[in-house]
């Protein structure tokens, strides 16, 4: 059971007289922020789930981003500064934390991790218990020659984070996609297909397990246009492995909207509140019709789809309905309010 801190735990149960029938789950990217914009509608909204509401009372929320890339300790102190409101990590969800869930099953064998700067992914890995965790860069180091342009674009310095293997002897078990390759694809893409392929490999070995945690294939930064995701990535990775082999490379997928990353959602909301979830009704506000409202739908929550990140009513109607859609998130949690807690939505 997760140990959730005083504050937080002081923070969502109040006195049993003010609990409220109602709790929240957040998207990040195109609700609270964009880029390092602050949402003005943000801060209103958490503010009001703060006790700045008619019943005066703290209300339960979470968040749950696809966005990732760091440790989750690094990512809530990051929030909570940029959002000037206290963000704990026992309330946060990001794209790769399920991949807890893969720990027992590769924790002493070779894997190989993508996404964030320099070797963050190898130290997010080994943080949640990935023992032999080995980075694209790894690879470079050993042969520089697996990528002809690479001198173009990796320094010697580069390499001095690089863990030195021979990759023909080293049988990679697991290829895990955390977040958004940096600083080209095109390294990645290399290297993965070369695994995928056994291309390193002098004797043979079983294909790896292929997993990514986010399957956005857009969201919304600060550019006024949405941007390219993961999800880009892995079209483009699978793109050139079907133009390889002919065929298609199974994987596993993690992040909104899978199961995985919703249940440990709501195990996070169980044990802030302390007690089950049947009388408390969540709404999951999010911009992403395909990750945050198909996911809250499966979930069986409740959802609130905004106007201020990647899905535009002008472009049509939502793939996926939500309960109601909202102009931002603090006309969201406002409407949600109304409808569990009554009237009169704001303190006078
Ligand atoms: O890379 C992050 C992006 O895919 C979306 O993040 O917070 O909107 O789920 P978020
Ligand atoms: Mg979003």
């Amino acid at each position: 059971m997760l140990s959730v801190p005083f504050r937080l735990a002081r923070r969502s149960i109040g006195s049993a007289a003010r609990r409220v029938p109602l709790a929240f789950a957040f998207d990040i990217d195109g609700v609270l922020i964009r880029g390092p914009e602050v949402i003005p509608a943000a801060q209103r909204a958490l503010r009001f789930l703060d006790g700045h509401n008619p019943l005066r009372a703290k209300i339960p929320f979470i968040q749950i981003t696809n966005g990732g890339g760091e440790l989750e300790s690094v990512k809530v102190q990051k929030l909570s500064k940029q959002l000037d409101f206290p963000i704990y990590e026992e309330q946060f969800v990001q794209s790769h934390t399920v991949l807890r869930k893969l720990v027992a099953e590769y924790s002493n064998k070779p894997v190989l991790v993508l996404g964030g700067k320099g070797d963050t992914g190898r130290r997010i890995a080994q943080h949640y218990g990935f023992k032999d965790v080995y980075i694209p860069l790894d690879v470079l180091a050993w042969q520089p020659s697996v990528w002809p342009l690479g001198a173009e674009f990796i320094s010697p310095s580069d390499l001095n984070i690089a863990r030195r293997a021979d990759f023909s002897r080293t049988p990679i078990e697991a290829v895990f996609v955390l977040h958004d390759p940096r600083p080209s694809w095109f390294l990645e893409i290399q290297v993965v297909t070369d695994i995928l392929r056994s291309q390193y490999l002098t004797a043979a070995a079983p294909p790896p397990k292929l997993v990514f945690c986010n399957p956005d294939l857009l969201w919304r930064g600060q550019f006024p246009k949405s941007r390219l995701g993961q999800g880009g990535f892995r079209e483009a990775l699978m793109g050139v492995y079907r133009a390889l082999e002919g065929k298609e490379y199974p994987y596993k997928m993690f992040g909104k909207p899978t199961r995985e990353t919703y249940d440990f959602a709501k195990n996070l909301l169980r044990a802030q509140l302390g007690s089950d979830l049947t009388h408390t009704r969540i709404y999951m506000v999010g911009d992403n019709p395909e990750s945050d409202i198909a996911g809250a739908n499966a979930a069986g929550w409740h959802s609130a789809l905004v106007r201020t990140g990647v899905y535009d009513p002008a472009h049509g109607k939502p793939a996926h309905e939500p309960t109601f859609e909202a102009e931002d998130v603090d006309e969201a949690v406002l409407e949600a309010f109304k409808r569990e807690c009554g009237p009169e939505p704001r303190t006078p």
